[in-house]
């Protein structure tokens, strides 16, 4: 193992290995002096490997910035964040990108596909980031797609399927690495409610079938109803964890 990869191995044994996400006491700010903004102001809680939590709130209570410290996009500010038992709170950004990489999986709201690709090369494109074989990559691709039900557009532009099969392909993409986690920013943000039904069937698939843990935020309580748990946030800090 070299050093590099040494980084996404917990240490042996901590308080903190037994849980998907583990988060202490995490603050974010924005900015210095007058223009500061406290985004998160000491936040603490855990995910259970293997559940399905939802993240709620009004707009700018810190969703998107919470989100973005768990997929390793951001660092806080101060606080610890543990994803799979490692300490990514001060990890320099090649390390942080190779947990991203290897660990995390995302579902964008407007699922961010690229438009003058493929069905498949859009599936395929965590796997090239995270260097592997493109022959492996294609495959798995195309199994994925296979599962959820689209390999028959697998060769399509993804401006030339449907919004329900666009969903289809973004949660493909999401487990293209096959992460242990899977972040979702307002997957149904701009969705009507058939689709937002349909793709409230996807996150389930995917964290029962798929066994990924799966946190999505959203300011849907309809959406979060489907959820193991809900965190609400306000003004940057906890109000509220339910167990539904
Ligand atoms: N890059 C940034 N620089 C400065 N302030 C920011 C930045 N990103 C977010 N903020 C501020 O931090 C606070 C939390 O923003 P955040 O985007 O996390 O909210 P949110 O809950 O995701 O909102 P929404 O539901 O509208 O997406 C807001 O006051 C926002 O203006
Ligand atoms: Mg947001």
């Amino acid at each position: 193992m070299s050093g590099f990869e040494a980084v996404l191995q917990a240490p042996a044994k901590t308080p903190y290995d037994e849980y998907a996400i583990q988060v202490v006491d995490v603050k974010k700010r924005y900015g210095v002096g007058e223009d500061a903004v406290l985004a998160l102001r000491g936040m603490t809680f855990h995910i259970e490997k293997g559940e399905f939590m939802a993240i709620i709130g009004p707009s700018g209570c810190g969703k998107t910035t919470l989100l973005n410290i768990l997929g390793a996009l951001d660092r806080p500010t101060s606080g610890k964040v543990f994803i799979d038992g490692v300490d990514i709170s001060q990890l320099p950004n090649r390390e942080l990108a190779l947990v991203r990489s290897r660990k995390l999986g995302f579902v964008f709201q407007d699922f961010n596909l690229l438009s003058r690709m493929s069905v498949v090369e859009n599936v395929e494109l965590p796997l090239f980031i995270a260097g592997a074989d493109p022959v492996f990559s294609r495959r798995r691709a195309l199994a994925l797609l296979g599962r959820l039900g689209i390999a028959h557009k697998a060769h399509k532009n993804v401006n030339h399927i449907s919004g329900g099969e666009r969903q289809r392909v973004a949660v493909a993409r999401a487990l293209a690495n096959d992460p242990k986690i899977v972040l979702a920013d307002e997957p149904t943000g701009n969705l009507d409610t058939r689709n937002t039904e349909m793709m409230m069937g996807l996150m389930k698939q995917l964290n029962k079938d798929f066994g990924k843990t799966l946190v999505i935020i959203t300011h849907n309580p309809e959406v979060a109803a489907h959820a193991q748990r809900v965190i609400s946030i306000r003004d940057g800090s906890i109000t509220e964890i339910k167990t539904n």
